[in-house]
């Protein structure tokens, strides 16, 4: 039909990027898709996942998820790409993928990035800063107040010897109690493991830790630290991400077991925190419900970095947490 030779036409010759996928496989895609992909070396299925990440939408009937997002690149400048990711078919799963640089129709102004980064980096600031001053207030305080009131007892009361032994000893356990709450707030603001050794010894610390404080077998697999290519920043963000994690399964899931999966791959480094407990509805916790930040802020944290999270849960089945970052990009 002659319509859809104009039609091809027009995708074929498009300045943006267009990629058709049916499931997971890309079946089609135009000129500019190839040389993005040629040029960048960036994963189809990588741009289809931050696309999905995107927000979500409803144009003329068709589900439409649209992201902003900026990837480093092998040249000097960075890449600024809208993302439009739409559902064509809901029986064939197909959907198109359509990207446009930004940087040639020069939309994103950079003071609204920095503006929106900005922002972001503050908050996380302040909710760091709430956490520590909470922990400050609940435990360190209460602590050094309970073993305040032992030495009272022991200086101004009248104690039989018996009783004056059983009193220091009380403020001797409470002192190293508190001593170790300290030591152990202050591998949570920031592990010097990280930064000495990376990342991998800092998630065994971590895993050895909490299967100590918990009787929860806690596995760490890991790729050669030599093949993890990861910036600072992307390490901390895994570090978090994978404290939180483990965190939730204890917290949440009664598992008897938590494995923690750090892998290479073509285009990415995956890593993957498993759990074999009660699983949950996702869906029930989508959206913000006032007070848990947990599920939020590891997404946050990893798609500002233009990272792809992702979590399956089914009750009664275990939860699978993953987090990907590009590989082949020059940070
Ligand atoms: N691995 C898991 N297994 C079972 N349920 C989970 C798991 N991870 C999260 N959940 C459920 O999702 C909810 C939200 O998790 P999220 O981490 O956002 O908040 P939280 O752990 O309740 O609080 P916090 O803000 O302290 O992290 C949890 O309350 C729990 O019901
Ligand atoms: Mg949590």
């Amino acid at each position: 039909m002659i319509k859809d030779k104009y039609l091809e036409k027009y995708v074929g010759q498009s300045r943006s990027a267009i990629m058709f996928f049916a499931g997971d496989q890309l079946i089609a895609s135009n000129h500019s898709a190839e040389e993005l992909q040629r040029r960048y070396g960036l994963d189809p299925c990588y741009l289809r996942q931050i696309a999905q990440n995107g927000k979500s939408s409803s144009t003329a009937g068709y589900q439409v998820r649209t992201n902003v997002v900026t990837i480093p690149t092998k040249e000097k400048e960075s890449l600024h790409l809208s993302l439009c990711y739409r559902l064509l078919d809901q029986e064939e799963d197909v959907y198109s993928l359509t990207i446009r640089n930004l940087q040639h129709e020069e939309q994103l102004s950079a003071q609204e990035r920095q503006h929106l980064l900005t922002r972001y980096v503050n908050r996380a600031h302040e909710k760091e800063r709430q956490r520590i001053s909470q922990d400050l207030h609940d435990s360190i305080a209460q602590g050094v107040y309970s073993a305040i009131m032992g030495v009272r007892r022991f200086t101004q009361g009248d104690l039989s010897p018996a009783e004056q032994q059983e009193t220091s000893q009380a403020i001797e356990i409470q002192l190293q109690e508190t001593l170790t709450e300290i030591k152990e707030m202050a591998l949570d603001i920031r592990p010097a493991v990280l930064d000495s050794f990376g990342l991998v010894p800092a998630i065994k610390a971590l895993a050895k830790r909490l299967q100590a404080n918990s009787g929860v077998i806690i596995n760490v697999l890991a790729v050669d630290e030599q093949a993890i290519q990861l910036t600072s920043d992307e390490q901390s963000v895994l570090y978090r991400v994978c404290q939180e994690a483990i965190n939730n399964a204890l917290r949440h899931a009664h598992p008897s077991e938590i494995t923690v999966l750090l892998s290479n791959h073509p285009h990415v480094i995956q890593m993957q925190v498993l759990d074999d407990g009660d699983g949950f509805n996702l869906k029930k916790n989508a959206h913000f419900n006032g007070h848990s930040l947990g599920l939020m802020n590891m997404k946050e944290r990893v798609t500002a970095l233009n990272g792809v999270f992702e979590i399956s849960s089914h009750p009664h089945e275990g939860t699978t947490l993953t987090v990907k970052f590009p590989l082949n990009t020059v940070r």
